[in-house]
């Protein structure tokens, strides 16, 4: 049997033996096309390749595409489930030559594999060509033997094909399969030709223009080919069915939903089910390429989707959340081919989960409010705008949910009415805001909002794609062009730069465009989502409408990763160290280093810093996977997730999961760290590299800092210490491993010497040394023996002893020590034998000296007293005038 797998499969390696490169499928977020909304045909990833301006190092390829077609201008949503043939999810089969072979061999390569690989009966198939394109049709007739009524000329788009409005672009040729006369349906240009009999399997188109502007078109610079055959028809066909919802894939799915709601999917239970199977894999796949439901841009459509296949599970009598359920169903069928399913699982199961959960609450009293409204409408009545408003306002339905639900009653909504109540409602948000007391300069940010909606982010996923220049802001007024040299802000419809927020810094990088560059000096968040590019154009000048890339400085942005995933894993090592009464007080992640603040009411000992910094290398060194998720904040904070006291969280927040920790009482491994945060993290633990407290100090009562460095930067400061260390061990003459003894020694050496300095010091001052004091000899006045001597190089400590000495020496008599220290400051010391106390008094004489040395006195005992003074240099004059009063 040809399953979809074998189908897939088939066809990449026909074209891989045939020397194309099998490439992967781009994301359904397109990078490198602003104008897109999602990927809608396998040469999206090729654009520029076509064009000239991307070289690859391979001239042909094939892909199995994954493309969405919901919101813009191919919007199959609202046929989906009621036909056979539509999906908002499908994949696009095709093979490609960028310059290298054109129509002859891309017309055999598809009659060959149609007719040879996939066996088709050569009568099952005709083909249209552009009307003009006489090449292409001599070929069908060359190669294929076809007769003249089954090549058939056709004078519209149809047969010529562009992706929008500008762009690579060429007249192309289809390849249609007869289901038979069983059904109804003419040959393609033929009055009958909307019915379903003669169903168009591929296209090839056979590129030669670019598309420059409305009015131009020129020669691509080498004649290229773009195919596409759409996996689902051409399983259908193959496998004899006419309806692809019918095939292998498709009726799995619907099995799945079927055992889930335990409805059969017949009569009217038919479409719910096919909307189920077709929305989940859109869904699935676009959660797995970034986009979350929200209300803005990509996340509403995605959210649209998700809504109307709950209501068509609710239909169905689900009393439980059922896509998530459906889920493994889907990964079993599709994660071999889209390995990103399998990587995602957890984050598209909780994303199902968590939107049905929410929108459960309130459909139910949305769709009794709808019945009320309207019950007394007939076949061909609008609904009121207002109450399609209120259940989009009120019960998050949708328009189109309310404009499915009515249709099964061929009832349509007043949508003009519906746009009039939803500008009101803006209007209103306005005045209200107008009101609110908001800076006059930031008042800008708001009408720039209000005119061009809010950014989307796509710098989660890249850090390079293209955009829209949406609106420029310069000196705080919305214009139209920003010259070179001019500084202002640049607003895009979607961006890779991250806009300043809960710490990290914003991105750098630049803006470009044919004629401009644009440097990017910060990035900031503004009115509730819009993302401003700070800078100035270095190069040109920008308007608005300019189609822009927008590059992130990679490099600072990896070690702003690092350090914001460092954060985390700090965060929680500091709970473990210190405990939980640790909460974040406010951070700080830059490219260079990374701050945190914490309550903890005393400075961290030297063990528990390096406890903290251990606990968190150990997790570096695990190198698990940074895992992301969406969650209600209730849920997260359920689940133990931390979160700032007081700060401010949507509905959903983002909740990222860091490292593994092994539970014995748990089964199996739980989160290490768990935040709510809508930072930018690493992708492994390891891309850390490793972390280094390099600080920790006070900011405020109970609240501790700490400044860590990571990957390279920590790497650095460490070789800066080791640096030192040989410096060190180079000034010691020795090694690195033995600096450390040596300076005990030294330091022990030193204290010893100091010791011997002192002590021959004083025996110096005692013995009438030469270097250390005036006066050598022992005098006698007025029949006592006075030693009195200024000294150097003796610590104020060592007078005292100095004295006792003295008046040992002298047995009986009067000593003064004047000591004098290097800066010039004076101690002094006077001792009185005891047999000469009640004649002198030593409190009395020392004041004698601390008068000359500018002191206050001093003070001691009769037999010891002690002072000080400023003036060391008058430390003789002193010794002179202790030497009168003892004359007197
Ligand atoms: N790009 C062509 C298409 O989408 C093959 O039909």
């Amino acid at each position: 049997m040809n399953s979809v797998n074998e189908i897939r499969s088939t066809f990449l390696d026909y074209f891989h033996r045939n020397g194309h490169e099998i490439v992967p499928s781009s994301p359904l977020v397109p990078r490198n096309d602003p104008t897109l909304m999602f990927t809608n045909a396998g040469m999206v990833q090729f654009k520029n390749v076509f064009t000239g301006l991307e070289q690859r190092p391979y001239k042909r390829a094939t892909t199995a595409q994954k493309c969405v077609r919901a919101g813009g201008k191919h919007n199959d949503l609202d046929n989906v489930g009621y036909t056979a043939r539509h999906h908002t999810f499908f994949e696009m089969l095709g093979n490609f030559s960028f310059g290298d072979y054109f129509k002859e061999q891309a017309i055999y390569f598809a009659w060959n594999l149609l007719t040879k690989e996939f066996c088709l009966p050569k009568e099952k198939l005709l083909v249209t060509v552009y009307h003009e394109d006489d090449v292409a049709a001599d070929l069908w007739k060359k190669i294929a033997g076809l007769s003249d009524d089954k090549i058939i000329r056709i004078s519209t788009n149809d047969n010529f094909w562009a992706m929008g409005d500008t762009g690579p672009c060429g007249p192309c040729s289809e390849i249609f399969y007869d289901h038979g006369d069983k059904i109804w349906g003419g040959v393609p240009g033929s009055a009958e030709e909307d019915g379903d009999r003669y169903i168009e399997i591929w296209n090839l188109v056979f590129m030669q223009y670019e598309q420059v502007t409305k009015d131009q078109r020129n020669d691509l610079p080498r004649p290229s080919i773009d195919t596409g055959m759409g996996l689902e028809r051409i399983a259908a066909v193959l496998q004899g069915v006419h309806d692809n919802y019918d095939i292998d894939l498709f009726k799995t799915l619907i099995r799945a939903s079927e055992e889930a709601t335990g409805v059969k999917a017949e009569g009217e239970f038919v479409a719910s089910h096919r909307v189920i199977a077709d929305h989940l894999r859109s869904s699935a796949f676009l959660i797995a390429d970034g986009v979350l439901p929200s209300n803005e841009g990509r996340g509403y459509v995605l959210r649209r989707i998700m809504r109307r296949a709950m209501r068509h599970a609710e239909l169905l009598g689900a009393k439980e959340p059922l896509m998530w359920r459906l889920l493994p169903t889907l990964i079993r069928e599709m994660g071999q081919a889209y390995p990103e399913l399998i990587r995602a699982e957890a984050l598209i199961s909780e994303t199902l989960r968590l939107e049905e959960t929410r929108f459960r609450k309130t459909l139910e009293r949305g769709l009794n409010l709808l019945n009320e409204a309207s019950h007394n409408l007939k076949s061909g009545d609008h609904l009121d705008g207002e109450t399609a408003f209120k259940l989009y306002d009120t019960y998050g339905f949708p328009l189109d949910l309310t404009q499915d639900a009515l249709r099964r009653r061929n009832i349509t909504v007043d949508v003009e009415a519906f746009d009039k109540a939803m500008e009101r409602q803006k209007a209103e948000a306005r005045a209200n805001w107008a009101g609110s007391g908001e800076e006059a300069t930031e008042t800008v940010w708001f009408a720039v909002r209000d005119r061009v909606g809010s950014t989307e982010f796509l710098g989660y996923e890249t850090e390079k794609a293209e955009a829209v220049i949406t609106a420029i802001v310069k000196d705080g007024k919305i214009v139209d062009e920003l010259k070179e040299g001019e500084e202002g802000a640049l607003v895009v419809n979607q961006t890779p730069f991250y806009g300043e927020s809960g710490g990290q810094v914003g991105d750098t990088g630049t803006i470009s465009g044919e004629k401009f560059t644009f440097d990017v000096t910060d990035t900031q968040k503004k009115a509730n989502g819009v993302f401003i590019h700070i800078g100035s154009s270095k190069k040109g000048s920008i308007k608005t409408g300019d189609v822009v890339e927008l590059d992130v400085d990679q490099k600072r942005r990896r070690k702003i990763r690092a350090n914001h995933s460092a954060t985390h894993l700090l965060h929680e090592a500091l709970r473990e160290t210190l405990g939980t009464h640790v909460a974040q007080k406010g951070s700080l992640v830059t490219p260079e280093r990374l701050r945190f603040d914490f309550s903890h009411p005393k400075p961290m000992t030297a063990e528990e810093i390096k406890q903290v910094e251990d606990l968190a290398n150990e997790i570096v060194l695990q190198n698990s996977p940074v895992t992301t998720r969406l969650m209600s904040v209730d849920d997260a904070i359920a689940e133990g997730a931390m979160a700032l006291f007081g700060e401010k969280y949507g509905d959903e927040v983002r909740v990222v999961s860091m490292g593994q920790r092994v539970d014995p009482t748990k089964v199996g491994n739980r989160p290490w760290s768990l935040e709510l945060c809508g930072g930018t993290h690493v992708k492994r633990t390891g891309d850390i590299g490793l972390i280094r407290i390099v600080s920790e100090s006070a900011v405020a009562a109970g609240v501790r800092r700490i400044e860590a460095l990571t990957g390279d930067a920590a790497r650095h400061y460490l070789d800066g210490q080791d640096q030192r260390v040989h410096e060190i061990a180079n000034v010691l003459k020795t090694t690195p491993q033995e600096a450390l003894e040596r300076v005990h020694i030294l330091v022990e050496e030193r204290r010893k010497l100091e010791k011997e300095l002192n002590e021959a010091r004083k025996q110096l001052a005692l013995t009438g040394g030469t270097a250390n004091h005036s006066e050598p000899d022992i005098e006698e006045i007025n029949g006592v023996s006075f030693m009195g001597r200024v000294v150097h190089g003796v610590s104020p400590k060592d007078l005292k002893p100095l004295a006792d000495a003295g008046k040992n020496k002298i047995g009986s008599g009067i000593v003064a020590f004047i000591g004098v220290s290097e800066d010039g400051k004076a101690s002094a010391v006077v001792g009185v034998t005891d047999d000469l106390t009640s004649r002198y008094n030593a409190v009395v004489l020392v004041k004698a000296l601390s008068e000359v040395l500018g002191g206050k006195g001093g003070g001691g005992r009769p037999d010891m007293a002690q002072a000080g003074g400023p003036d060391g240099q008058k430390a003789e004059d002193a010794l002179k005038a202790l030497r009168q009063n003892l004359t007197k």
